[in-house]
């Protein structure tokens, strides 16, 4: 079979010929649709994973394909695959055959684009789990989302919405259309300008640094901020006495610790997106154009979610 691989850090992927896997016990063998480039699968390619997989590696968190052999499901079965090691300890799903922990796949509805249910996870489970498990958001407050033409940004606000909240949206640009919701509150607003007059109850931040540091002066005291991701800065400077009158609780998200809250939530989420109650935008790329999108998720905005489709 070929595989993309990585010798090195950083290096550029290569499609390599491989063994075909063979079938082992607690493991399934999957024939890959659509593989993910997230912003996880270049954290580990460029060595920055706490815990990477041995060199040389195939990456991939996070795929869609068909099952060809398992103890847990049929033959023709289609499923997600995900996280317990895939991608990180070990050979992931940038491959024509991805050998996984059975406890790694879940169930794709028919109909369900393959891309859509290779790039699903990561955005929807942890817009989800924010919301519900970390923020709990209640009907009728305000949520204030950063990043919120991001694929986590956008999922957040359109599952904020459903809760019943008043949504704010920040984004860099407002002249352009992210595709959000209509009923919802967009802000343009950069760093190093005056903060948004909005307030909210809650704050959900996927881009941390200057961001969180001034947009926590806008919750309410009493208050949530969830932090999801940090590209805009890895560091937060903070007056303490401002932070402390507000009383605002800073909770981080740490979806590998939370997981199981996110594959809890997968059936509510795949079925919102076969009807078309939640959208995500995805941009394929062939399965050699793994350097082409690892570049594209790292440019400002790029829309949705880079994922490898296969012929
Ligand atoms: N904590 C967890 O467990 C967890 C789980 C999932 C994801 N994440 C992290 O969450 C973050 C967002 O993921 P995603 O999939 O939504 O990424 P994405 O689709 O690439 O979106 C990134 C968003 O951040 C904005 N952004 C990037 N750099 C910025 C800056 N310097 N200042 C202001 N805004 C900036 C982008 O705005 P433009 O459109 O203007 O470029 C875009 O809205 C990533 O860092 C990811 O690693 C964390």
């Amino acid at each position: 079979m070929k595989a993309v691989r990585i010798a090195q850090w950083g290096a550029p992927p290569r499609i390599e010929e491989r063994p075909d896997p063979v079938p082992a016990p607690g493991r399934s063998l999957v024939r890959m649709q659509a593989a993910t480039v997230g912003h996880i699968d270049r954290t580990v390619w460029r060595g920055g994973f706490l815990r990477p997989p041995p060199l040389p590696y195939t990456p991939g968190v996070e795929g869609a394909g068909i099952v060809i052999h398992s103890e847990r499901f049929a033959p023709g079965q289609r499923v997600w695959l995900r996280g317990s090691g895939l991608g990180t300890q070990f050979d992931g799903t940038w491959c024509e055959i991805a050998d996984a922990p059975d406890a790694a796949l879940g169930e794709l509805p028919e109909g369900l684009d393959m891309a859509l249910g290779s790039a699903f996870f990561s955005p929807c489970t942890s817009a989800w789990v924010a919301l519900h498990e970390v923020a709990r958001v209640r009907e009728g407050e305000r949520v204030m989302v950063t990043g919120a033409s991001g694929a986590v940004g956008s999922l957040a606000v359109q599952l904020a919405l459903e809760i019943g909240a008043k949504v704010c949206a920040v984004v860099a640009d407002a002249s352009v259309d992210h595709g959000l919701p209509s009923g919802v509150d967009i802000v343009e607003w950069r760093p190093g300008v005056e903060a948004p007059s909005q307030e909210a109850e809650v704050l959900i931040d996927t881009v941390g640094g200057d961001v969180l540091a001034t947009l926590l002066g806008r919750v309410l005291p009493g208050g949530r901020a969830v932090l999801i991701g940090y590209t805009a800065g890895e560091t937060l400077s903070l007056s303490l006495p401002a932070f402390m009158q507000r009383d605002v609780s800073l909770l981080p998200l740490n979806m590998f610790r939370r997981e199981a809250q996110g594959r809890a939530a997968v059936p509510r989420l795949l079925e919102r997106l076969a009807d078309g109650r939640l959208r995500l935008a995805v941009q394929r790329f062939a399965f050699d154009e793994a350097a082409r999108a690892l570049a594209w998720i790292a440019q400002r905005g790029h829309r949705g979610r880079a994922v490898l489709v296969a012929d």
